[in-house]
């Protein structure tokens, strides 16, 4: 039986904020399962800011890239049977043939998986969001390069989001005050309402400089910075010696047209003996499943909790893509199929 596909394909390069026009909604015909293969349907697709900036290196006419979480309707594979869960880099697509061996997505995200149904069986979404990509981000990012200590201030923006709102959780349990920033008073009530020990509107609050002042009254000690641009330099001249920084992310730069022009930083990591590191999640792929079974069982005994932002339809996938851009999201967003 022949199984029509819809994906969003790749028009133009995006140049500024993305725009519809960028991309084209297509339908095709997929070929028949070849020996090994796999058919997928997808359930919910995971939107990340990091489509934007990864997408220029995409070639034209490519199905837009990111992680889906499908069920398997037809296989022949031995390895995957019809009703398993997978999640896989099957980019913005309605259904997919997918070789048992891997799937070539020309993306940074390869990580393909059957879902343990023991781990996700509250939420399949759960496996792009806290259980998922965004998960591993910050738990491998925030603990091996942060190595937060009991009592240290920790200050993270873009913390309503996915990563964020994970991380602030995660220094508290680690024993960290926790400071963190996001674009509504909403958003704020959140991050208080998960524990962090302070969490201001960065849109109205004022002065950076003069609010994390007032927000970490000992100096900074941990920056999770998923925002970038003039975060980092005014966190940077508030940090306390031996300070460590992860740079996990710049969504203000992500639309940017021009260069910022920012102040030279190199004294203050000096001045301060900072480290610094920037890194891409994958580069811990085989811790993902400890942080994965850790932040699980952490939800489970209530000390983690995580929030869903979701979009129906396919034919929404780029309003909730946009959406990252304007903070429309709170935790995770995702786009139910
Ligand atoms: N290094 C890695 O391997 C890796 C992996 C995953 C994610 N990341 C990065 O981590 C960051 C967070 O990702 P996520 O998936 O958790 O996304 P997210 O935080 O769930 O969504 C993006 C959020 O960023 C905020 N934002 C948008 N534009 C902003 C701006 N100009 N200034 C300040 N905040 C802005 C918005 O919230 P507000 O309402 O608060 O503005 C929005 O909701 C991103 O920079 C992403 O690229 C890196």
């Amino acid at each position: 039986m022949s199984v029509k596909c819809r994906r969003w394909v790749l028009k133009s390069h995006f140049s500024g904020m993305p725009k519809r026009e960028d991309l084209d909604l297509v339908e095709e015909e997929l070929p028949p399962l070849k020996d090994g293969e796999f058919l997928c349907e997808a359930l919910w697709l995971s939107m990340d800011p990091y489509f934007r900036p990864a997408s220029a290196g995409l070639a034209l006419g490519s199905t837009m890239m990111g992680a889906q979480v499908a069920k398997v309707t037809q296989s022949k594979s031995s390895k995957y049977a019809v009703g398993d869960l997978v999640v896989g880099p099957f980019g913005w697509r309605t259904h997919t043939n997918v070789p048992e061996t891997g799937y070539e997505s020309g993306d940074l995200s390869t990580y393909m998986a059957k879902l343990d149904p023991t781990l996700y069986k509250d939420r399949e979404s759960t496996a792009l969001g806290v259980l998922g990509m965004p998960g591993a981000t910050a738990y491998c990012g925030f603990l091996n390069l942060c190595t937060p200590k009991e009592g240290e201030t920790l200050v993270v923006n873009g913390a309503a989001g996915a990563v964020g709102s994970l991380v602030g959780q995660i220094a508290k349990i680690k024993g960290c005050n926790a400071v963190g920033f996001a674009g509504s008073d909403k958003k704020v009530e959140y991050l208080k309402s998960l524990g962090f020990d302070e969490a201001l509107n960065y849109k109205t609050m004022g002065s950076l400089s003069e609010s994390l002042k007032k927000a970490c009254p000992k100096g900074i000690d941990l920056f999770y910075d998923n925002v970038g641009g003039e975060w980092f330099e005014n966190v940077l001249a508030q940090m306390n010696t031996f300070g460590r920084v992860a740079v996990c992310g710049a969504i203000s730069q992500y639309n940017a047209t021009e260069q910022p022009k920012g102040h030279y930083v190199s004294q203050l990591i000096l001045g301060h003996q900072l480290r610094v590191e920037g890194f891409l999640t994958a580069r811990w792929l085989e811790e993902w499943p400890k942080a994965f079974k850790q932040m699980s069982d952490w939800i489970s005994e209530g000390k983690l909790k995580y929030e869903e932002t979701i979009t129906v339809g396919f034919d929404n996938a780029f309003d909730a893509f946009l959406g990252l851009f304007s903070g429309a999201n709170t935790g995770k967003a995702i786009v139910k199929i």
